[in-house]
């Protein structure tokens, strides 16, 4: 089968879940064709060349299956592989996710801003030349979550576990930051609990406005997909109906 009539998103795992409820929100007539690549997770301890390679290779796989449009709902993969891919594409849409600095600098000038990224974006050149640009506008303050990606990949978000880990990476920014960049789409997952944490706290997604960038390029293309009941279709590089099940339920959570 042909997915012609669909949008491509893919992630190391569940965390695209939480770019797709913004798709879905705004776009509930398209068909999506989702894949997690759990066989290669996690992206963030991989090396950018790595990245590169098994991002490419996923647009390659969607691309192959005939979709309209791809968005990179990873914020990793993103930074290693959008440029190689819209190189490789560049007639198709192709959308990808980044920590949402811009807005959060702008609304907290002066103020500290926790950056909550894998280890592999925020060692990128990309981020590192935006926390330069922006040195002066808010003190942002870069927070590689190793692990806490794996935790959400088990399901259980009421995981002790989680809470650990989180205490052990922010826990001494409470009643200091003001606001936290959630710059891996695994972890709006765990939302609550980095807000009982810190308290009162703006928190960044850029997942909407990627939702809303690829409402505007499928408008300027006239591929707006009309199916009165959108098919979504999970699939994953680990081939276990066990994992596409999981992706549903976070979905519908
Ligand atoms: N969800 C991915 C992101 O947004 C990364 C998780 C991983 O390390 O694979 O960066």
């Amino acid at each position: 089968m042909m997915y012609t009539d669909y949008i491509g998103i893919f992630d190391s795992g569940v965390g695209g879940v939480s770019v797709l409820k913004e798709i879905v929100k705004i776009l509930p007539q398209e068909n999506i064709l989702y894949f997690g690549d759990a066989k290669n997770a996690p992206y963030g301890d991989r090396t950018q060349d790595e990245i590169a390679q098994i991002s490419l290779a996923n647009a390659d796989y969607l691309f192959g299956k005939g979709v309209k449009a791809l968005v990179i709902a990873c914020n990793t993969a993103t930074s290693s592989a959008a440029e190689l891919i819209r190189e490789k594409y560049p007639d198709k849409i192709v959308l990808g996710i980044e920590p949402a600095i811009k807005p959060a600098t702008e609304a907290h000038p002066g103020e500290d801003i926790l950056v909550m990224a894998t280890t592999g974006t925020l060692k990128l050149g990309k981020f590192q030349k935006h926390m330069e640009e922006l040195r002066d506008s808010a003190n942002l303050i870069p927070i590689p979550c190793p692990g806490l990606m794996d935790l959400v990949e088990q399901e259980d978000m009421q995981n002790p576990a989680i809470n650990e880990l989180l205490e052990k990476y922010i826990g001494k920014y409470r009643g200091r930051a003001k606001a936290v960049v959630l710059g891996c789409t695994h972890y709006p997952f765990v939302e609550r609990q980095i807000r009982e944490i810190l308290g009162d706290v703006d928190i960044y997604n850029g997942a909407e406005g990627v939702a809303r960038e690829l409402m505007r390029n499928l408008d300027e293309r006239d591929l707006r997909g009309l199916s009165p009941e959108a098919d979504i279709i999970f699939e994953s590089s680990d081939g276990r109906t066990e994992t596409t099940d999981f992706y549903r339920r976070m979905l519908e959570l």
